[in-house]
């Protein structure tokens, strides 16, 4: 960066891997922080603000104790105890209270608990910055977990002079996800409902759209979504909103942690492979197969899904094209938790289709690494995708992703179609089962095709997937920023 000292950034998250993940948030925020120092040659001191989630405190990380100190609000004060540890060289700071933390999980699934969780989360981390003198230039907040602290900054914080040259950024990894529910704790903080005349009515104590209105710089996750969500269909009724601001708004495609994603040095599968010495991948299938009772047979085509189970992620679409398919020669292993009706569905499948059908519902990291490692086709049917990491994931390990063309997939995959040269997948845009169908008949065709195949796994390995050119994109943000302020 053009600076003489650093620039000092604030990354605010709900989750962050390896000390709390649920989904991919949590990829994001455990690899861009240390992806964007290595990038900024020393230029950059970013720090991540977590809260201290129980799940967090169980895995017992290497702390400091750095204090404790009080959180105003508009009734009293309360107390934060902040802790340090490092992460990947980043700067880690967990934050304490028995106001939003306690043997909470990381999302209680309850908008009203979750709203005074992260609304007291998102006024204590700028709280914790003043307790440690440090006078950051940028927040860079993310989702509607942290989008209050954005808003805090404009509103709150107005006049405060310690925040006086902040600059703000706040990346939108999933636009539903608004934090509708927050209203009380908001009103019991002392937030103002928003003023912002372009906004619409729902929105004026909501806080992402809060945020939104709020921050210097919108980001959303990749190019194709940041299109999307300027539409009716995508916009979640801020469509208008983002388009008539779309000056503030861009699109930066997400990348993977190379070093965790690995399958050349990935501890958590049995036989290491990469691109130029692919025979580890047959092993893994078979290892697979056989830990989990199905034919141990290299011709079968194994058909893996790893997700939560979210209308989001079109898992219903999965279920339905099964009967169409069952006589079909292949084998399916879905990883995954969520919506109850989802996971009995799944459940069901195993007592239909034993042998051949395997629901593991749960969330497993080791087994996840096991699937990407032994499939030969990912399926990824998303009704929406603001990025998606699991199919980059997945393309790494030569798992070759079948994938609706929407958001992020459309931005990461290779259509079979369109591009069978440099193919690394296989892209369908029809919101039903009778698409997932096609698009699967034509992947297992040329499954059959070995040549062919080999060719499609060449180039999903070796398709850069790594955080670089997306953490130089972030930097040229917080370098417009940093240069603004001097305006
Ligand atoms: P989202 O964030 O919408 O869930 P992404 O594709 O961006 O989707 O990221 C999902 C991340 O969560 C990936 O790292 C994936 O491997 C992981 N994941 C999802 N479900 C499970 C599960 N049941 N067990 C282990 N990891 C999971
Ligand atoms: C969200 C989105 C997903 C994206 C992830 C990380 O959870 O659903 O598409 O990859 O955030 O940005």
């Amino acid at each position: 960066m053009n600076q003489q000292s650093a620039v000092k950034v604030l990354f605010a998250s709900a989750e962050a891997a390896p000390l709390a993940k649920i989904g991919g948030l949590g990829d994001v925020a455990g690899a861009l922080p240390p992806a964007l120092r290595q990038n900024s040659a020393g230029k950059l001191d970013i720090r991540l603000f977590l809260p201290f989630h129980a799940e967090i405190k169980r895995k017992e990380p290497q702390l400091g104790y750095l204090g404790a100190f009080s959180v105003p609000y508009r009734a009293g004060t309360f107390s934060v105890e902040l802790y340090v540890t490092m992460v990947q060289g980043v700067r880690t700071y967990l934050l304490d209270s028995d106001v939003f933390n306690h043997h909470s999980p990381v999302y209680h699934g309850d908008p009203g608990l979750d709203g005074r969780k992260y609304a007291s989360f998102s006024v204590a981390l700028l709280e914790a910055s003043r307790f440690l003198d440090w006078r950051f230039d940028i927040l860079h907040a993310n989702d509607w977990h942290t989008a209050l602290a954005v808003y805090a900054l404009k509103t709150l914080y107005k006049n405060d002079p310690f925040f006086k040259e902040t600059r703000s950024i706040l990346t939108i990894h999933n636009l539903p996800y608004n934090g509708y529910g927050s209203e009380s704790a908001m009103t019991e903080l002392g937030f103002p409902a928003g003023t912002d005349p372009d906004l619409p009515e729902w929105a004026l104590l909501t806080p992402l759209p809060l945020g939104i209105s709020a921050a210097d710089r919108i980001v959303s996750v990749s190019p194709n979504y940041t299109r999307e969500i300027q539409t009716r269909d995508f916009g979640c009724g801020l469509h208008e909103y983002l388009q008539k601001n779309n000056q503030k708004l861009s699109g930066i495609l997400n990348g993977i942690d190379t070093k965790v994603w690995d399958p050349a040095r990935d501890p958590l599968i049995p036989y290491p492979f990469d691109s130029t010495a692919i025979s580890g991948k047959a092993l893994n299938k078979a290892a697979l197969q056989r830990e989990l009772n199905l034919e141990e047979n290299p011709e079968i085509p194994l058909l893996t899904v790893v997700s939560r189970f979210d209308y989001q992620k079109g898992i219903g679409l999965i279920f339905d094209a099964i009967p169409e398919n069952v006589r079909k020669s292949w084998q399916m292993v879905l990883l995954g938790t969520g919506a109850p009706d989802l996971e009995a569905r799944a459940a069901d499948l195993i007592r239909e289709y034993p042998h051949k059908i395997v629901s593991l519902l749960k969330y497993d990291e080791v087994m996840a690494h096991k699937l990407y490692a032994a499939g030969d086709i990912f399926i990824m049917p998303s009704l929406y995708e603001p990025c998606g990491l699991s199919q980059m994931i997945a393309m790494r390990y030569g798992n070759i992703p079948v994938a609706r063309a929407t958001g992020g997939l459309q931005d990461s995959i290779i259509n079979y179609h369109a591009d069978p040269d440099n193919a690394t997948g296989f892209l369908f845009t029809e919101k039903t089962y009778e698409g997932l169908v096609s698009a699967l008949n034509s992947a297992i065709l040329v499954y059959r095709d070995k040549p062919t195949w080999a060719k499609l796994m060449q180039n999903a390995m070796r398709a850069d997937f790594s955080w670089n050119a997306s953490a130089q994109n972030y930097l040229e943000l917080y370098r417009d920023l940093i240069n603004q302020r001097g305006n």
